[in-house]
């Protein structure tokens, strides 16, 4: 059972209540029926509640009007929560409404708070090809993984998406009893582990790498079953990405010889929804699906940021990022009033912005159309983008206030995906106990909700 909210005791009864939440007509709004790059074309600021709008208005600065959201659904009590009031620029009583939803949006939110646990001291050897955070990662997953083994009587590790191998060769490095199966789709990544590997003199029989797809398909279940002999494994996976996760829930519940998971996700935007071509895709429970729950493209990407993370405003301090995602959000409504396909919103490429682009809207426009090959007669004149210049002028804070609020919702879109994820294997028989545990310090590993699932004794 996962550590539900504290508001909560029974998994079904918040199941109920996320899936309505973001199926409300404003979460479904602000987490992607109109991307915050579209809020211009479909005047996304006026579909939002008028004393909330009224009330950010009224805001000197708009950042700290962000920063004032974002502490509002900061975990840590010690953060700088002023609730209610930024009593300087005498912005007091927040709409009893926002109040609410922010704390709804908050009492709906899996804890990110880490849960106690050991971790391994790595030596300096495995260490130096790691970041920090990929050292604090790797540590503590390599104790609870090892530990877990030993209560299972496991020595047959299966890690999928190992990339550079880290937590692969961690465990086969520190704990010679296990063999290790390192499988990555990228050939380049597999040749760096087998690399580091030989460095460390570790043999191929004590880990094994191989370059394969995970893509759910039976070939790679023989694989695994042929390596593993018969004998019981751990299917492990640190940060797997998008529906590699899903793929990994799957392998665990249908390999035989797999007995027990412990797979950190990430990167959201990479899930496939559920669909006639996937009909593996998203929600893969049948508790979420019999709900009808459904993930914009939008959505599951805000699942991937972590605004409490953000770097805290200063106010003497100008910052471009606001006036760029204004900028982005006036050229779509530039290409949608001069009717300039250019592709469609998401699927363009992305350009670099270079410092002189953000001097003003005709500069960035100017750049934007040259890197998508806008043709010329199709360009809007210099007066026609300074007249948006001059349209938008002082629209920056309701762009950056849009654009915070959908990261808001972050927060409770990666509570479903982790909620189905857990109903998955709840439903299935073969599973004895699953649970969702913040096992990093989210403050340093925004990504930190493990998977852990062990399977029922054969037989028993
Ligand atoms: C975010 S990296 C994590 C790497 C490693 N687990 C770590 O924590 O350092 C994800 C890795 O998964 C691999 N990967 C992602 N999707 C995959 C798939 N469907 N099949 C095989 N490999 C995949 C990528 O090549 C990449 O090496």
């Amino acid at each position: 059972m996962p550590d539900l909210p504290s508001a909560y005791n029974d998994l079904e009864k918040y199941t109920e209540d996320l899936c309505s939440f973001i199926d409300t007509t404003l979460v479904r709004q602000i987490t992607g029926g109109i991307h915050v790059n579209d809020a211009l074309i479909y005047n996304a600021w006026d579909r939002l509640p008028t004393e909330w709008t009224e009330w950010w208005s009224r805001w000197p600065d708009h950042r700290l009007a962000q920063q004032n959201l974002i502490d509002s659904i900061g975990e840590d009590d010690t953060s700088h929560a002023h609730e209610n009031a930024y009593t300087d620029g005498g912005i007091i009583g927040r709409p009893e409404s926002l109040g609410n939803w922010l704390a709804r949006l908050k009492a709906l939110a899996l804890t990110r708070t880490q849960r106690p646990g050991q971790s391994v001291i790595l030596p300096e050897v495995l260490q130096t090809r790691m970041k920090t955070k990929k050292v604090t990662e790797v540590s503590r997953a390599t104790k609870l993984i090892h530990d877990l083994c030993e209560a299972r009587g496991i020595r047959h590790v299966v890690d999928m998406g190992s990339g550079q191998g880290y937590l692969s060769i961690s465990l086969a490095y520190l704990f010679p009893e296990l063999q290790v199966l390192a499988i990555d789709g990228s050939e380049s990544q597999v040749a760096g582990s087998q690399a580091f590997t030989d460095s460390l003199g570790i043999s191929n029989r004590r880990l094994t790498h191989m370059v394969h797809w995970i893509d759910g398909s039976s070939a790679l279940a023989d694989k695994v079953q042929a390596w593993s002999a018969g004998e019981r494994c751990i299917l492990v996976g640190l940060h797997a990405c998008g529906n590699l996760s899903e793929h990994m829930i799957r392998y665990f519940a249908e390999i035989s010889c797999i007995d027990a998971l412990a797979v950190v996700g990430c990167c959201y935007n990479h899930i496939v929804p559920r669909s006639d071509m996937c009909p593996a895709g998203f929600p893969i429970s049948e508790a979420l699906r019999d709900r009808n729950v459904t993930l914009t493209p939008t959505a599951l990407m805000t699942g991937c940021q972590a605004p409490n993370n953000w770097p805290r405003p200063d106010s003497q301090v100008s910052s471009v990022f606001g006036r760029r995602r204004l900028y982005r959000a006036m050229l779509e409504k530039l290409f949608f009033d001069h009717g300039i396909s250019a592709g469609s919103g998401n699927e363009r490429p992305a350009w670099g912005i270079r410092k002189g682009d953000m001097v003003g809207f005709t500069a960035f426009a100017h750049r934007a159309m040259d890197c998508l090959h806008v043709d010329a007669a199709q360009r809007p004149t210099d007066e026609q983008l300074r007249a948006y210049e001059e349209e938008y002028r002082g629209w920056e804070g309701r762009i950056a206030i849009l654009w915070t609020l959908s990261v808001l919702c972050g927060k409770v879109v990666e509570s479903v995906i982790a909620v189905d994820r857990y109903h998955f294997l709840e439903e299935r028989q073969v599973v004895q106990e699953v649970d969702v545990v913040p096992v990093f310090d989210a403050k340093v590993s925004p990504r930190n909700l493990m998977i852990v699932a062990t399977k029922k004794v054969q037989g028993g």
